[in-house]
C-alpha cells in the first residue's frame, strides 16, 4: 500500500459524545470523508489508561495550560492560572474523572493525511470558538471559562490526535497490534487510483 494511504489516527467519542446519542452522527462525519475505519472499541477505560493517553505526548501537560491561557487572553479575559504546568495539571485530573465517568467509543482512522482530515472536522478544543461545521462547533457548547467555573473538564466530544507522532503513541495504548485491521474499501480505488479505467463499460 502506498505511504500516504498508511496514515493512522486515533479517535475517541468522549462519555458526552455516547450519552447525547451523537455515536452514529460522529461516525457518519469522519466516515463521509472518504478515510477507512481500521479499529473499533466501546469500553469504560481506567484512569490508569487515561493518564498514560495524555502523559503519552511529552511536553502535553504545558501545552495545554499554555493553550487555555492564551485562549482567555484573546477574549480578554483572565485566566484563573498563572502557571501553565499547573493548569495543565488539574486539566488531567479533571479529564481521567470525565473520561473514566462511562463508555467510550475508540477508533482507528486510516488514509491520506488522517490526522489533519480528522482535526479538521472535529473542530478546535473549546465548542464555544470552534468553527461552524465541525462537530465540537456544532454539536456541542461548552466553554473553557464554563469548565473552569466548575473546575471540571471541558466537554467537547471527541479526541483527536494532534499529530502522526501522537498518533503512532496513542493507538498503541488503546490497541494491540493485531486489533488493526488490515482489509481494501472499494472507494479507495476511485480515492487513490492513478487511472480510472476501470468505470466505463
Ligand atoms: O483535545 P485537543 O487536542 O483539542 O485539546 P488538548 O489541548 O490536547 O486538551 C485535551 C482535552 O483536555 C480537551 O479536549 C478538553 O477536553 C480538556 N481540556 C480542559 O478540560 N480544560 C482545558 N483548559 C483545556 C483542555
Ligand atoms: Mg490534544
Amino acid at each position: 500500500m502506498p505511504i500516504e494511504q498508511r496514515e493512522r489516527t486515533l479517535v475517541l467519542i468522549k462519555p458526552d459524545g455516547i450519552q447525547r446519542s451523537l455515536i452514529g452522527e460522529i461516525i457518519r462525519r469522519y466516515e463521509q470523508t472518504g478515510l477507512k475505519l481500521v479499529g473499533l472499541k466501546f469500553l469504560i477505560p481506567s484512569e490508569k489508561t487515561v493518564k498514560e493517553h495524555y502523559l503519552s505526548n511529552e511536553g502535553w501537560l504545558k501545552s495545554v495550560g499554555e493553550k487555555s491561557m492564551a485562549a482567555y487572553e484573546k477574549k480578554c479575559l483572565k485566566s484563573p492560572y498563572q502557571d501553565p504546568v499547573k493548569c495543565g495539571e488539574d486539566v488531567l485530573g479533571r479529564l481521567i474523572k470525565y473520561l473514566t465517568s462511562g463508555p467510550m467509543v475508540v477508533m482507528v482512522w486510516q488514509g491520506n493525511e488522517a490526522v489533519g482530515v480528522i482535526r479538521k472536522i472535529s473542530g478546535g478544543t473549546e465548542p464555544l470558538t470552534s468553527d461552524v461545521g465541525t462537530i465540537r462547533g456544532d454539536l456541542t457548547i461548552d466553554s473553557y471559562a464554563l469548565g473552569d467555573t466548575d473546575e471540571r473538564a471541558v466537554r467537547n466530544l471527541i479526541h483527536a490526535s494532534g499529530s502522526v507522532g501522537e498518533a503512532e503513541k496513542e493507538i498503541k495504548i488503546w490497541f494491540q497490534d493485531e486489533e488493526i485491521l488490515k482489509y481494501r474499501l472499494v472507494q479507495e480505488s476511485i480515492l487513490y487510483d492513478v487511472n480510472l479505467d476501470g468505470i466505463l463499460e
